[in-house]
């Protein structure tokens, strides 16, 4: 099956992603050794897609073996692989790494949980091989014409394997690659996770505006308007972009809207639900993100959802035709998202200084720039706000988005409330909110909060009239005494 070539670059896992790495890479002048495990899907891809690439690609070669494969490397070898995350990972590593040497690198560019390549880069180095967990994003689109690649690991593997993935990698408008070293051992596939993470709360804040524009009676193809309406302004986006196109999209089999014949019962992958573990682990309020995960949660909750509708009171989204504004409804989509955004980069910062990743914000919000899925405009003033302020802690309060959220605010609370008066659940909108008016608030109700628990379980509390980490407790009852249960504050 395969000639004899010095390859640049090993992938193991044909499936569509994999493929279509492959043929990039080979677009850009870099041949490919590949192989997958079921040899049929190997010949497939080869006498199919590969036989009708350009001439001036370079050559991709098949091999029915992992032996095979890793014979016709160049060394150092790089070996990247697309297979399925989590166990398969760690079965293809141990199939390969004993047939490496010292040096050679192995990337996987799965949606792997950034634990685990915490773990393998580790283990790997121990081994004398540097390991690469790379975040991939941009579905099949994406892997074939330019992806944004967000690479972590092994350090000293960088300076292998940087010049095919940034040739690999979408460019932004600016001319950069989207695809730099973000840092050590998990850094890679973290920064992914969180991408993914804003990718559910991108979705869901698109997902409102459907539901209320649907609610006031629009048709597809007027919201369609809309949204390509907005996608010419802030919110220029990828996913408002194929929002437009997903409304006029038409059922070939019953000729009805595709839209109006899917199942409204959202499916996840995990990706998600991790970033939301990871921030109330990390003890980061990442409030918008969560709530678009349970939001899937409840929309799987189909037989409950039904048996609940017949029983439980409430207005039925009687939204009159133009009760809300397409503008407001507009501003409340933007200052969610602007929220959603700064949510994400304070728990990218927090994990940034508990591993010691030393995780560059700026440029991460410029790898997202163009090639993945929450591709938008808007990345390039987060860009921005970084770069004015690299320590930044909270994008709501750099320049360009306090004016945009001051700016959008009275219409975010008109939105919410519109929402909530007709019975039609806004939880990003609405989360997003609640933060945004916890944040600036000076005094919250928390000190209720340590008045309870310290009442009930003598767990102290901190008083406005002495220094911060000072602790005091009552004996609210005349019965506990001077006995305290100890303080944590976080
Ligand atoms: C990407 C996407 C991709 C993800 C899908 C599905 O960046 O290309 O994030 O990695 O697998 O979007 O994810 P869910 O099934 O969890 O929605």
């Amino acid at each position: 099956m395969a000639e004899d070539v010095s390859a640049d670059i090993g992938l193991v896992g044909l499936a569509v992603m994999g493929q279509n790495l492959v043929m990039n890479m080979a677009d850009h002048g870099f041949s490919v050794a590949v192989y997958n495990r079921t040899t049929s899907v190997t010949t497939e891809f080869l006498e199919g897609p590969v036989a009708e690439m350009d001439e001036a690609a370079a050559p991709i070669t098949g091999h029915e073996t992992v032996e095979g494969m890793i014979q016709a490397l160049s060394t150092p070898r790089t070996v990247m692989l697309m297979v399925k995350a989590g166990g398969v990972v760690d079965a293809v590593i141990d199939q390969i790494a004993p047939l490496l040497d010292e040096g050679d690198v192995i990337i996987d560019g799965g949606n792997s949980n950034y634990q685990d390549s915490i773990r393998r880069t580790a283990d790997l180095a121990e081994r004398g091989l540097r390991f690469v967990g790379a975040g991939v994003s941009g579905g099949e689109e994406g892997a074939r014409h330019g992806p944004s690649i967000m690479p972590g690991g092994h350090a000293d593997a960088w300076p292998v394997v940087a010049e095919i993935l940034q040739a690999i990698a979408a460019d932004a408008p600016d001319g950069r690659p989207c695809c730099d070293w973000v840092g050590p051992d998990g850094a890679g596939h973290y920064v992914k996770m969180v991408h993914n993470g804003i990718e559910y709360g991108d979705m869901q804040v698109i997902a409102e505006a459907y539901d209320i524009m649907g609610s006031m009676g629009m048709t597809n193809a007027q919201m369609a308007e809309v949204f390509r309406g907005w996608d010419d302004g802030v919110l220029d986006s990828y996913l408002i972009e194929i929002t437009a196109k997903i409304l006029d999209y038409t059922d070939p089999e019953t000729d009805e809207a595709t839209i109006d014949v899917i199942l409204d019962a959202a499916g996840q992958k995990g990706t998600g639900k991790w970033t939301g573990i990871a921030a109330l682990d990390a003890g980061q309020p990442l409030t918008l993100v969560t709530e678009a995960v349970f939001a899937r949660v409840v929309s799987a909750l189909v037989d409950r959802r039904q048996a609940a509708a017949d029983v439980l009171a409430g207005p039925q989204r009687d939204l009159a035709p133009g009760a809300v504004a397409l503008d407001d409804l507009r501003d409340a989509l933007y200052a969610s998202k602007i929220t959603s955004y700064a949510q994400g980069f304070m728990l990218l910062a927090s994990a940034s200084q508990e591993h010691e990743w030393d995780l560059d914000l700026g440029r991460i919000a410029s790898l997202w720039r163009e090639g993945c899925i929450i591709r938008a405009a808007f990345l390039d003033d987060i860009t921005a706000a970084f770069k004015e302020d690299p320590d930044l802690d909270n994008l709501l309060t750099a320049p360009f988005f306090t004016h945009a959220v001051n700016g959008a605010e009275p219409a975010w609370r008109r939105v919410v409330t519109a929402a909530i008066s007709a019975g039609i659940p806004t939880p990003a909108y609405s989360s997003a909110l609640a933060f945004y008016d916890g944040i600036r608030s000076a005094r919250t109700p928390a000190n209720m909060i340590q008045a309870l628990r310290d009442y009930f379980g003598a767990h102290t509390y901190e008083r406005v009239d002495e220094l911060r980490g000072e602790f005091f407790h009552t004996n609210w009852t005349g019965e506990g005494g001077a006995v305290t249960s100890g303080s944590y504050t976080t």
